[in-house]
C-alpha cells in the first residue's frame, strides 16, 4: 500500500506542476500539542488523492512524517526519529505534534496531492513559553544617599522568547545613565531545553527625598507582562551637622546635674559619641548624652561633642555655673549687753550681683541693707534672717540676738482687791534674763510671762498693821528693789517711783487740817452765835456732813479691819 502510494506520487510528480505556497506561521505553547494546519485549514481539493507532512531537518535534508490517503482511514507514520511517537493528523489534515519543545521550531510542509496538482504549504512553527516565575532576589534593606546601591534583582526563569525587563520608580520609567541609575541584565540559556532565564539588577543612588520611593521591575514577554514591587527603603546618609544641647530648665547652678546631649542629622542616627569634658575625651556608646553630676563652679567653660566615627564632626557649647555663698559674722545665739554696739557683716561670694534683705522675727526690715546698732536696747532682741538671692539661687543665714541687762523695777503699785479685804501689790520690772521676784511679805504671787524683757509679779496682802513692803528683783547681772507703804487704813493711791511722797499720809494730813479748821470754825461760830443769838448759817450743816462722812469711812475701815 505504501509502496503503491510512492509509486503514485512519483507518477504525479512527473506529470503535474509542483506549486509551493508562501510560508505560514504557527505559534504553539511549550509542552502542549502543536496544531499545524494544512493550507491554513482550507478545504481540500475535490480530486485529492493524499496529503503528506514532512519537515526540514537541521542539516537541510528532508524528514518524512506521515502520509494520509483519502481512501484509507488511518494515516501512515513514516517518521522513524523522535517524531514517530508524537505526530498525528486530524480530519482537516492538520499535523498534530504532542509535547512541544523548542526543537519543534522548524518549518513543516504539508504536501497536497490531487489528480491535477501537487501543492506544498510550508508552515513555520514557533514555540513560546511564559516564564515559570518572575521573582525579586537580593533585595536591599536600605539605600545609600548619592551612592549607587543595589535595589534588587528581578529574575524571570525559563521563558521563550527571553523576557525583557524595564524599571520604574514611582510609576516613571528609570533610564540607565551609568551614574545614578545602573541597570545590568543577563540572559542564561538552558542548554537542555533552550529556555532563557533573564535577570536584571538595578543600582540606584538615592536622595533624601527617595525615602518613600517605590521601585517596580516590569517583565515583558510575548504572552505576559508582570510587575514586581520593591521598597520603600530607608535612606542612609552620613551626618552633615552636629549640635550640642545643654539640657537645663533654667540657669545652671552649682550642685546641679547637667546633661549634655549630642545631636547629629545622619541616618541612621549615630549611636556613639565623644564628649570632651575639661580636656578629657569621654566615649559614650549606645547613647547620645553625658551627665555631669554635682557640677562645681570651676566646671564652667567650653564643652564639645563629636561623632565617634568621624571626630571632625563636632559641636561645642559653653556652660556658666551660677553660685552663691553666704556667711554672716554672727550665727546661732548672740548674747549682747544692753547699750552695747553691735554690727553684722555679710560675706558673700557669687557669680553675679545678689540682692540682700533682712527680716526680724519674720517681718521684713524694709530698706535695711546693713545691720548695725550703736546702742542696743531690749527691743533690738530677736531672730534675724539675712536672705541673699540671685536668679534662681537663694541663701539664708540667721542668728538670734539676745540683749541682756540688769533688772530694774519700773513700777510698784497697790490696788484694792476685788473682795475689798485685801490689797494687790504689783511689781513691774524690766531685765534679761528674766528676773526673779522676792517680796518682804509672805504671799502667793502670780507672775506674768516675760515678754519684751518686761515681767510683772502680783501679790495679794491683807495687812492688819501698817506695812512697808519691798519688791526685790534679781538676775545674774544684778538686782533692784523698791518699797511701798501699805496702811491698814483702807486707802488707795498709786506709788510711782518718780513721786517719793506718801500720798496716803498726805491725804490724812489734809483730813486732819480740815477737821481742825472745822472745829475752829465751830468754836468761832459758837462765839458768833452767843453774840448774835438770832441767825444760823447752812454752811454749818455742810461742814457737819463732810465731817460725818469722813468719820463714817474711818469707822467703816476700822470695822472691816476688826472683822
Ligand atoms: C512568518 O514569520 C516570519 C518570521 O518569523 C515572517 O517573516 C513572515 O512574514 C511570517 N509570515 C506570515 C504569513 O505571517
Ligand atoms: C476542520 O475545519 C473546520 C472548519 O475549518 C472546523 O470547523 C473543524 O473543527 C475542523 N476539524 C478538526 C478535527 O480540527
Ligand atoms: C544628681 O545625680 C545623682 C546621681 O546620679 C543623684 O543622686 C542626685 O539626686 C542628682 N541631683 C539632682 C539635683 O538631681
Ligand atoms: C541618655 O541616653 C540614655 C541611653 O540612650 C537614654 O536612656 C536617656 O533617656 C538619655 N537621656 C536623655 C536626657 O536624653
Ligand atoms: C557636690 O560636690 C561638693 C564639692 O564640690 C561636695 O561637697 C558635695 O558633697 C557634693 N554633693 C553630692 C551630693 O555629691
Ligand atoms: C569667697 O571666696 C574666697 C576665695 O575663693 C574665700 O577665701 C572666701 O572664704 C569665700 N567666702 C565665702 C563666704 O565663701
Ligand atoms: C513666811 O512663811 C513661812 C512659812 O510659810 C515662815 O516660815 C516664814 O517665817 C514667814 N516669813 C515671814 C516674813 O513672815
Ligand atoms: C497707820 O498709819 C496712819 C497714818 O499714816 C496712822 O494714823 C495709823 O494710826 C496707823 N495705824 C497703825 C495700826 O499703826
Ligand atoms: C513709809 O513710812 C515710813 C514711816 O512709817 C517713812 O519713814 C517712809 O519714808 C515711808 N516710805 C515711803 C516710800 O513713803
Amino acid at each position: 500500500m505504501d509502496s503503491a502510494a510512492f509509486l503514485l506520487l512519483a507518477f504525479v510528480n512527473a506529470v503535474t506542476l509542483l506549486q509551493v505556497w508562501g510560508t505560514d506561521n504557527v505559534t504553539a505553547l511549550y509542552g502542549e500539542v502543536i496544531v499545524i494546519p494544512c493550507n491554513g485549514g482550507a478545504p481540500a481539493p475535490a480530486d485529492l488523492m493524499f496529503v503528506k507532512w514532512k519537515y526540514e531537518k537541521d542539516d537541510g535534508t528532508r524528514g518524512d512524517l506521515l502520509i494520509k490517503q483519502v481512501s484509507s482511514v488511518q494515516a501512515t507514520v513514516q517518521a522513524t526519529d523522535q517524531y514517530a511517537q508524537r505526530v498525528s493528523i486530524d480530519a482537516n489534515f492538520s499535523l498534530l505534534i504532542s509535547q512541544a519543545t523548542l526543537k519543534d521550531q522548524k518549518t513543516f510542509t504539508c504536501m497536497v496531492v490531487s489528480g491535477s496538482n501537487l501543492i506544498e504549504y510550508p508552515v513555520s512553527v514557533l514555540v513560546y513559553k511564559i516564564p515559570s516565575s518572575v521573582q525579586i532576589m537580593d533585595k536591599s534593606k536600605v539605600l545609600q544617599k548619592d551612592k549607587p546601591t543595589m535595589v534588587g534583582t528581578c529574575v524571570a526563569a525559563n521563558a521563550n522568547p527571553a523576557t525583557t525587563f524595564t524599571w520604574k520608580k514611582n510609576g516613571k520609567p528609570l533610564l540607565a545613565d551609568g551614574k545614578a541609575v545602573v541597570i545590568s541584565s543577563s540572559i542564561k540559556l538552558d542548554p537542555a531545553t533552550g529556555l532563557s532565564t533573564t535577570s536584571s539588577t538595578l543600582q540606584y543612588a538615592a536622595s533624601k527625598e527617595d525615602f518613600a520611593a517605590v521601585f517596580v521591575c516590569v517583565s515583558t514577554h510575548k504572552l505576559t507582562n508582570q510587575e514586581e514591587e520593591l521598597g520603600p527603603f530607608p535612606i542612609y546618609y552620613p551626618s552633615e551637622k552636629v549640635s550640642l544641647e545643654i539640657m537645663s530648665k533654667g540657669p545652671i547652678v552649682e550642685g546641679d546635674n547637667v546633661t549634655l546631649k549630642c545631636h547629629a542629622d545622619g541616618n541612621p542616627p549615630p549611636s556613639s559619641f565623644f564628649f570632651h569634658i575639661k580636656g578629657q575625651k569621654m566615649p559614650v556608646v549606645n547613647s547620645d548624652n553625658y551627665t555631669l553630676t554635682n557640677i562645681s563652679r570651676e566646671a564652667g567653660g567650653e564643652y564639645k561633642c563629636s561623632l565617634a566615627d568621624n571626630e571632625k564632626m563636632e559641636a561645642s557649647q559653653s556652660i556658666a555655673v551660677s553660685y552663691l555663698d553666704l556667711s554672716l559674722t554672727s550665727s546661732g545665739k548672740v548674747v549682747k549687753a544692753l547699750g552695747d554696739t553691735f554690727h553684722v557683716t555679710i560675706e558673700k561670694n557669687a557669680s553675679g550681683d545678689p540682692e540682700v534683705s533682712w527680716t526680724k522675727n519674720g517681718k521684713a526690715m524694709e530698706g535695711v541693707k546693713k545691720l548695725q546698732f550703736s546702742k542696743l536696747t531690749y527691743a533690738d532682741a530677736g531672730v534675724y534672717v539675712c536672705e541673699v538671692s540671685m536668679t534662681s539661687l537663694t541663701r539664708r543665714q540667721s542668728f538670734e540676738l539676745v540683749v541682756e541687762g540688769k533688772p530694774m523695777i519700773t513700777s510698784l503699785t497697790k490696788d484694792r482687791a476685788d473682795d475689798a479685804d485685801s490689797k494687790v501689790l504689783t511689781c513691774e520690772a524690766e531685765g534679761v534674763p528674766e528676773p526673779n521676784f522676792q517680796w518682804s511679805v509672805n504671799s502667793t504671787g502670780v507672775k506674768s510671762s516675760h515678754t519684751n524683757s518686761k515681767v510683772t509679779h502680783k501679790i495679794t496682802v491683807t495687812p492688819s498693821v501698817n506695812l512697808t513692803v519691798t519688791c526685790r528683783v534679781s538676775n545674774k547681772l544684778g538686782e533692784d528693789t523698791m518699797t511701798i507703804n501699805v496702811s491698814s487704813v483702807f486707802k488707795e493711791k498709786t506709788d510711782k517711783r518718780d513721786s517719793q511722797e506718801d500720798s496716803e499720809d498726805q491725804a490724812k494730813l489734809i483730813v486732819g487740817v480740815v477737821v481742825g479748821l472745822l472745829v475752829a470754825a465751830a468754836i468761832v461760830g459758837l462765839i458768833y452765835w452767843l453774840y448774835m443769838k438770832n441767825s444760823r448759817q447752812g454752811s454749818w450743816k455742810t461742814g457737819e456732813k463732810e465731817l460725818g462722812t469722813s468719820e463714817e469711812s474711818t469707822k467703816l475701815e476700822d470695822n472691816n479691819h476688826a472683822v
